[in-house]
């Protein structure tokens, strides 16, 4: 079967592709992590009482392969996801994976995939590496042994409507994650609890969902897979990395380009649902949705229009530097692109 036949390369949107092939690694206590290399795209099997299958034990990371002007394909800034993988592991007791051993699967499931890389200007590859517990437990505890798993897909625009147009809702009714808790890992739990509240507000015509901080519902937090930006008066504002916000490598590349780049006032601080009605911009980063501007938003059954219109804006200015960097269309003062050799 060419599964490649099936895709709608003009519009891929966000959607999972079958592939040719995806990488494994096993873990169990004796041996450490062992490596089992490319198999063939495809189901897997996991015993019915296995720890992720029961209790959530797993966890994921999200980065992109692009097809650059330069006519190579690079990923970006994949030092981060090793580290963060890592982080996200810690907190929910699964061993931790070399970063050499994350980076070179995630650099030969890509070189595997290749031809499955949209063409230039209608998307990338999206790669999704999983850690997960797979050893059968009753009890409430760690399982014994792991699957450390990497497959890729072919991805377009994360938001189905244009820049500009996002309609974001406010929720008071529920809450993304507890500050104590597992927020800040990118823990699987995390987003199914997103699911109904999304199913709610999509149905009655949001694009996307802004959580409030689950210790202080004066302050926000972020929305299901993305941390959220405003502008006012030239001053880029972001909450702190505490609690229960996913540390974006988005989040901290857009504070680093508007800083060295822009020269803008960038604060990482609390905002409040005042501050947030009272933008003059609004946006989204994350890998998935890049840096997404808001159209309006609405809290309390109040709907704010942003008055600053997308062309011209800071929004614009530091999407576009993000993405020109990615696409290699500018030079990287960062050193965040890196070639697939
Ligand atoms: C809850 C949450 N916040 C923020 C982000 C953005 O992180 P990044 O910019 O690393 O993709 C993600 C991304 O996947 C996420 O799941």
């Amino acid at each position: 079967m060419n599964a490649k036949k099936n895709i709608d390369w003009d519009n891929l949107g966000f959607n999972a592709h079958n592939t040719r092939s995806m990488f494994i690694a096993n873990w169990d206590p004796i041996g450490g992590w062992n490596i089992k290399g490319l198999v063939p795209y495809g189901d897997i099997s996991l015993s019915p009482a296995s720890t992720v299958l029961n209790y959530g034990q797993g966890i994921f990371e999200g980065t992109k392969a692009y097809l650059s002007s330069k006519d190579r394909v690079v990923l970006f800034r994949l030092e981060e996801n090793a580290k963060r993988f890592n982080s996200s592991s810690s907190r929910l007791c699964i061993p931790e994976i070399p970063n050499e051993i994350f980076i070179n699967a995630v650099k030969n499931t890509v070189k595997d995939n290749l031809d499955y890389m949209p063409k230039k200007n209608k998307g990338s590859i999206y790669i999704r590496p999983l850690a997960f517990g797979v050893s059968p437990t009753l009890g409430v505890k760690p399982a014994d042994h792991y699957t450390f798993l990497v497959f890729v897909t072919p991805v377009g625009s994360y938001f189905k409507s244009g820049l500009d147009h996002l309609n974001v809702l406010v929720t008071n009714e529920y809450h993304r994650a507890a500050t104590k808790s597992i927020g800040s890992a990118k823990a699987i739990g995390n987003y199914s609890g997103t699911l109904l509240p999304f199913s709610e507000i999509s149905s009655a015509g949001y694009d996307e969902i802004i959580f409030l901080n689950s210790s202080n519902e004066g302050i926000i937090d972020e929305a299901r897979s993305a941390n959220i930006f405003i502008v006012k008066d030239e001053t880029l504002k972001t909450p702190p990395l505490k609690g229960s916000i996913l540390p974006g490598i988005t989040r901290d590349s857009v504070l680093k380009i508007a800083e060295e780049v822009f020269h803008l006032d960038v604060r990482e601080q609390d905002i409040t649902i005042e501050e947030l009605m009272d933008a003059d911009e609004i946006f989204f980063t994350g890998t998935a949705v890049v840096v997404a501007p808001v159209g309006s938003v609405c809290y309390n059954n109040k709907t704010v229009k942003l008055k600053k219109s997308y062309a011209g804006s800071i929004t614009k200015s530091i999407r576009e530097t993000l993405i020109d960097i990615q696409n290699e269309k500018i030079k990287d003062p960062f050193g965040w692109v890196m070639p697939l050799e």
